[in-house]
């Protein structure tokens, strides 16, 4: 059956966890909104990277609405099994949906990663999009979170993320449109469209502060992949990295 969810786990004590609980109805209209629809295709560039190697497992983490899952559906193998997981109910009903629609088989698992509910070398490739900001900044959990990623990815796997970036060091004009975008624009319209203050001070608060795209490799080879490249999007307001077990 195309777009089925299966319960797993929900062990994060997350700081964030009500975020994702009261966004959905229009997560996806506000990325597209505040990215000028880049997002979708930066999706679209993930998912090419995620199945680059012809896998034949592969799981999206902290999938959301599964904008990611679905790409990557598109572009694998007639073969290839893939799965999204994702701790919020809310946001996995919404990706069940779209799977249906769009008559993708992609199996939909609730699921926390700090304990992902799968055996260790379970994954050809795995791919994150715009979660692993929520995963890694300021989280006390971070280690834990990429300690399971490396477990249930087999060696040799890749693990792609497309996330928001720092615009490269030198870049100093388009650093200063970045910050006054992301603190003023991010946080303002988010908060009107969504209603929900936290949620998009969180957003604004983390994007402007996260890691740019060096600093994002040198953490994932400290942390245990072996080998990581990345490209800078749009002057490095994002990035893709794909980080090799
Ligand atoms: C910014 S959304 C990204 C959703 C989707 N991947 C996309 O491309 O739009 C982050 C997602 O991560 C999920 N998430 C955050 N922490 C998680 C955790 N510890 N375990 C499982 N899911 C988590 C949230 O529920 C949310 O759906």
């Amino acid at each position: 059956m195309a777009g089925n969810t299966i319960s797993g786990n929900n062990k994060s004590e997350f700081l964030h966890d009500d975020v994702y609980e009261s966004i959905p109805p229009n997560y996806d209209l506000i990325n597209h909104l505040f990215t000028g629809g880049m997002d979708i295709r930066w999706r679209k560039k993930a998912a090419r990277e995620t199945v680059a190697l012809s896998p034949k497992s592969i799981l999206d983490i902290c999938c959301g609405t599964g904008d990611l899952s679905l790409s990557v559906a598109k572009l694998a193998a007639k073969d290839a099994k893939v799965t999204g997981v994702d701790f919020s109910r809310p946001m996995l009903d919404v990706a069940v949906r779209k799977a249906q629609k769009a008559g993708l088989d992609i199996t939909f698992v609730t699921g926390d990663i700090a304990d992902i509910p799968f055996a260790a070398d379970s994954f050809d490739s795995m791919c994150i999009g715009f979660g692993f900001r929520n995963l890694t900044y300021k989280n006390e959990m971070s280690a834990q979170y990429i300690s399971e990623i490396l477990r249930v990815l087999k060696p040799g796997g890749r693990f792609v993320i497309v996330e928001s970036s720092q615009p490269a060091p030198d870049a100093k004009i388009i650093k200063f449109f970045h910050r006054f975008y992301v603190k003023y624009i991010v946080s303002g319209l988010g908060r009107i469209i969504s209603g929900n203050n936290a949620a998009y001070n969180y957003l604004a608060e983390s994007a402007a502060n996260y890691y740019g795209a060096e600093e994002l490799r040198d953490l994932l080879l400290k942390s245990g992949f072996e080998k990581v490249t990345f490209k800078r999007l749009f002057f490095g307001a994002a990035a893709i990295h794909v980080a090799e077990k």
